[in-house]
This record gives structure tokens, sequence and C-alpha cells, in this order.
């Protein structure tokens, strides 16, 4: 692997007269900037082919290029509660000891997926008794407080809420909670207000994916229009979570670039300009409107990202950059939206055999480039 990343990077110099200088990982060149540099990782049994800690290839991933992980699915809901009155820590605190041992901060994801289609089943059918409201009340503070508590300091920063904008219509979703507690907002608002209660140390965060591709207008209305909401009724929202699933639009990023950037930097100047941080929480892309052709496939996703994270990291705002996932191999997007003409999607900076993409370089490249933050 690292022999790959060498040859991908280029030595300069012949190996007799100057000894190899090893390139600098992702974390590196983030920490040089002052920032940080994360991917999802999840839970599995020890050697198991997995994007797991307990997989060395994975593990070595990780502490290579990460300064910062996230859970990519265990501190859920549907896996921590297996009913409204248990909680089952098991395997994200393995997650988290392996995190602990090795210095490795890591965000909370999530406290509150508010869609009903990623609560457990149990709590859309939940009875919530003779007095709903505070039936609900109880059970989404208790939920949020417990898991807040369980942590104290070792989480700095949470996404407390993800996905509440319907990008259909830009309203927000109801699930049992919100229709117990009377409104959304209401939940919304108990969540972050109580994550800010139970971890007062914590960035709290508010996640999405309204992205800059075409057709996310409507999305990124409603974020606005939440993210707005939270500052009158003054709830504690310290950033917008970027998810940054990318899609590619084509061969040529530069075009595509040019024609989206304008509308997404008013996006974020928007949200920056009421106080918000910004997060980049779940970086990949989906090579879309491209040929099967690996090498041209590759180098577009490379370019998209390099441009993408260009724009972004020009915001000082920005200081952690979080990938979903390093590696091909176990990415979600081969699962959630394959191809249709098959080959394998390539989301990741590093493929399935765990060498580096031209995304790595193109990452390492965005990172090198970045401005300094204070
Ligand atoms: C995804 C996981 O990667 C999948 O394994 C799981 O089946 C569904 O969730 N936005 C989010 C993440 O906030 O939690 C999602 O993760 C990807 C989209």
């Amino acid at each position: 692997m690292l022999a790959g990343l060498a040859v991908l990077v280029g030595a300069r110099g012949s190996a007799a007269s100057e000894p190899e200088v090893a390139p600098r990982s992702l974390k590196q060149l983030a920490a040089a900037k002052g920032m940080r540099m994360g991917s999802s990782f999840a839970w599995g049994a020890q050697g198991a082919d997995r994007g797991s800690f307990a997989n060395p290839a994975y593990a070595a991933l990780l502490m290579r290029d990460c300064s910062l992980l996230v859970a990519e699915n265990e501190m859920k809901w549907q896996a921590l509660r297996p009913s409204a009155t248990q909680f089952d820590f098991a395997r994200f605190d393995a997650m988290m000891a392996w995190a602990d041992a090795n210095a490795l901060p890591v965000r909370g994801h999530n406290l509150l997926w508010h869609q009903p289609k990623w609560m457990p089943r149990w709590e859309e059918t939940h009875d919530f008794g003779a007095t709903p409201a505070r039936a609900a009340e109880r059970l989404l503070v208790d939920h949020v407080s417990t898991v807040c508590g369980r942590y104290g300091s070792r989480i700095r920063s949470y996404d407390v809420v993800n996905e509440a904008v319907d990008p259909k219509d830009a309203s927000l979703y109801q699930t049992a909670l919100s229709r117990a507690m009377g409104s959304p907002e209401a939940t919304l608002d108990l969540a972050f207000r109580t994550a800010r209660r139970a971890a007062p140390q914590a960035q709290l965060v508010y996640n999405d994916y309204m992205s800059w591709e075409p057709g996310n207008a409507t999305h990124r209305a409603g974020v606005l229009k939440l993210l707005e909401g939270f500052k009158t009724r003054g709830v504690p929202v310290d950033a917008l979570g970027v998810q940054s699933h990318l899609v590619t639009q084509g061969i040529d990023a530069r075009a595509t670039i040019a024609e989206l950037e304008g509308e997404w930097r008013r996006f974020l100047d928007e949200v920056t300009a009421m106080g918000y941080g910004l997060v980049i929480t779940e970086l990949d892309v989906r090579d879309n409107s491209l040929p099967a052709d690996v090498a041209v496939r590759d180098r577009a996703v490379a370019d998209f990202t390099r441009g993408y994270l260009d724009v972004m990291l020009a915001y000082p705002q920005l200081r952690d950059v979080l990938l979903w996932g390093m590696t091909d191999r176990y990415s979600w997007i081969e699962g959630f939206e394959p191809r249709k003409d098959k080959p394998r999607r390539r989301p990741c900076p590093y493929d399935a055999a765990f060498k580096p993409k031209p995304m790595y370089t193109a990452i390492a490249a965005a990172l090198a480039a970045a401005p300094h933050r204070a």
C-alpha cells in the first residue's frame, strides 16, 4: 500500500542520492492547516472483511490518514435502541474503546435521524399513552441525555439532528415523535436543547445532504429556513454538517463546477452569515454520467472532488473534513445506487485493493492549497 502511494505521489530524486521521503498523510496535511481529516468506520468481528477497526487493513488506513472518526451506523437509534426501554451500546462502545486506545477523537452520528424510515420500527408504532407529548419528550430527552452522558467529553461534536428536511418541498418530515409532540420544530429544538445540557462542551450540528448538484435548490431552501428558525427560536445549533455525497455530472469537472459554484457559494454565504460553522461530514462521490473506463472515471471523480474542496476549504468556518469510508471496498454507494451499466462504484480515495486513487491525491492537493486556520 505504501509503495503504491510513493509511486502515485512520485518520489523526487533517485533512491541512491536521496532517501525517499514518505509522502505526508491526509491528517498531516490537514493538521498543517489547523484542520482535521476523518472517516466513517464500522464495527466488525475480529479480522472480518469489513470497514471496521477490527480489520487490520482498514485500521491501517484510518491510522494513517485520519485525525477524527465517526461510526457509520452504530450510534443510530436503529443500532442503539432495540426497544423503548433498552439501550445496546456493545458495538459502539467497542469502537470508542479502539478510538480511545489510538487517541483518535470520534464525532457522534447521530442523536436523531428525523425520518420514519431511519428510526427503529418499534418507534413508529409506539404507544405514547394518555399524554403523548410528555411521553415523546421523555423518550427523546432520555435518549439524548443517556448517549451524551455516557461518552461525556470524549465526544466533542454531534450530529444532533440528521436529515429533517424533505427535499421534495422543503417541509420538515414528521415522525412518531413529532406527531406526539405536536410539531417537527418542537422535536428538533428539544433534541438540540437537551444535547447542549447533556454535552455542554460539544459542537452541535444539523447534518443534511443538500448539495450543489442540479435539483437541490428546494432542499437548500428548506435547510436555510430551518437554520433561520433555529436562530429565531434561540436553539443551540453551532454548525451545518454538509454531508457531501457528491455526484459527477460528466467528464468535464471544470465546466460543471463553473456552473454550480455561484449558487453553492451563495448558500454557504447565507449559512455562515447566520453565524453557523461548517463541517464536511460524509464525503464520497458517485461517478454518474461517466463511461465505465476506470481511468476516466477516477480522473473525473478526482477533479470534481478537488474543485469542490477548493470552494469549501476557502471558508475558514470549515475545520473538519470526514469521508464516508476510506475504500471503495466497503462503500455504501454500491448498495445504495449501483451503476446501471454494472461496473463497481469508485466513490472513495482508496480502491477496493486499498491502493490510493487520484481522488486521494486530489484531497491531498486541496489540503495543501488550503488557507491556514487561525
Ligand atoms: C448510511 C450507511 O452508510 C449505510 O450503511 C446504512 O445502510 C444507511 O445509512 N446520510 C447519513 C448516513 O447521514 O448516516 C448514511 O449512512 C448515508 C447518508
